[in-house]
């Protein structure tokens, strides 16, 4: 079966962040604008997604979830099949989603006033996650070599201390598309192993990973690290069901299973939105085919973005991703003040785009574009950016031609 990747869905006045919440955010208004922005894709799921929700719509009767067996069964089971790690069902807990995971986590295994190393530019709400919970961020930045990140573990020894407790990776790397190798993860849990550091391991876009790259799932390095990660996975990034809030945290240590679940009980959380699950299995279970077109899809997206970057963005480069489908837009060397990229992109080319200064430290002068949309949708959303920073828009805004 051929996959439709092309076919613009309408998804204004659905009550979506992403275009619904464009104007509040950006000023760009979702009548003329683009929304390229929140990690979520402009796909239809696997066909086997919405009919396992319409199936649960039409029996009528929404009362409590209560058969987790099945589902947990199928994230093993995917596991296994895509990422080689044998996960235990009862190792696995089900969050809203992965910055409630990641919450949970802070307020589980770390103190008021403890510290959590993260490596910016970074995904947002780990900085939330951490001071709202008494904590206080570590800002490990990441490291640019031959344009592509780095984490600078001697730049971590030289931050941490006793109050360090944790560290949250985000692997693959969202911003930027890194997909950490097995020697730079080993690297890295070596030295938080020798320092008493639990890794959150954030894979939430463990699957989105291009050709030539594997994904490492941390936990599978060896039975000592496994037992001092904390995995967070979903189907949502994947099959583009984020707003169902389904996570997946795999804690295979007994110890700090027992910790995690003592705070999602403090918390009241015991049981998943009962869609949730069921859209989660019926992708694990049937959606591999869907995906593996899928990723031929966006690596063109990718590869059209980084092509018209090169050739007709003077000044702007866009990090060759390796996972993901977030492209890391570098405006610096446009010559253009961050406050005269944002009021073209938004004003101009009418564009939602992710501000990279939102990402923390390093993230200053970039956008992010989520370029997980149909090809005629990118195709236009580039001309509009070749239209405002193309060797013409530079030219009339005084700034460096090509
Ligand atoms: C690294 C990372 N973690 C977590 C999330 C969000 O997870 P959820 O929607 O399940 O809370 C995102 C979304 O973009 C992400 O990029």
């Amino acid at each position: 079966m051929t996959y439709d990747f092309d076919t613009i869905v309408d998804r204004r006045g659905t009550g979506n962040e992403k275009w619904d919440g464009m104007e509040a955010r950006y000023g760009v208004s979702p009548a003329e604008g683009l929304a390229l922005w929140v990690a979520d894709m402009e796909f239809l799921p696997p066909p086997e997604v919405n009919e396992a929700i319409r199936t649960a719509a039409q029996h009528g009767i929404h009362g409590y979830w209560g058969d987790p067996g099945p589902y947990l069964d199928a994230v093993a089971g995917w596991m296994r099949r895509r990422h080689g790690w044998e996960v235990r069902p009862e190792w696995i807990f089900t969050t809203h989603g992965i910055v409630n995971a990641v919450s949970l986590a802070v307020q589980a295994f770390c103190r008021p006033g403890d510290k959590v190393v993260v490596q910016p530019p970074v995904y947002y709400p780990f900085f939330g996650a951490i001071t709202a919970n008494g904590c206080e961020v570590v800002n490990n930045e990441l490291v640019r070599v031959d344009g592509l990140y780095r984490m600078d573990l001697g730049a971590l020894d030289r931050m941490v201390d006793a109050s360090t407790r944790m560290l949250i990776l985000c692997s693959p790397h969202n911003p930027g598309g890194r997909v950490w190798s097995r020697a730079e993860l080993e690297d890295l849990a070596g030295f938080c192993l020798s320092r008493d550091i639990l890794i959150l391991s954030d894979e939430i876009h463990h699957d989105l990973v291009y050709e030539g790259h594997t994904h490492t799932v941390l936990a599978t390095l060896d039975p000592d690290i496994a037992g001092r990660v904390v995995t967070c996975t979903s189907a949502s990034k994947t099959f583009n069901l984020a707003g169902t809030m389904t996570g997946n945290v795999i804690i295979p240590d007994e110890g700090l299973r027992r910790r995690y679940q003592l705070q999602m009980t403090k918390c009241g959380l015991y049981a998943p939105n009962r869609f949730g699950p069921l859209a989660a299995k019926a992708a694990y279970d049937h959606g591999e085919p869907w995906l593996e077109q899928l990723l031929v899809y966006l690596r063109a997206n990718r590869d059209l973005v980084d092509r018209e970057a090169r050739d007709k963005l003077p000044g702007v480069t866009s990090m060759p991703l390796q996972g993901t489908y977030l492209a890391w837009l570098d405006f610096r060397e446009t010559g253009l003040p961050a406050e005269e990229v944002v009021r073209r992109v938004q004003a101009e080319a009418k564009l939602a785009l992710n501000h990279g200064a939102t990402f923390g430290q390093g993230g200053e002068g970039h956008m992010r574009l989520n370029f997980a949309c149909p090809r005629g949708m990118l195709r236009e959303a580039l001309s509009r950016l070749t239209r405002v920073f193309g060797a013409e828009g530079s030219e009339m805004a005084g700034g460096r031609g090509s």
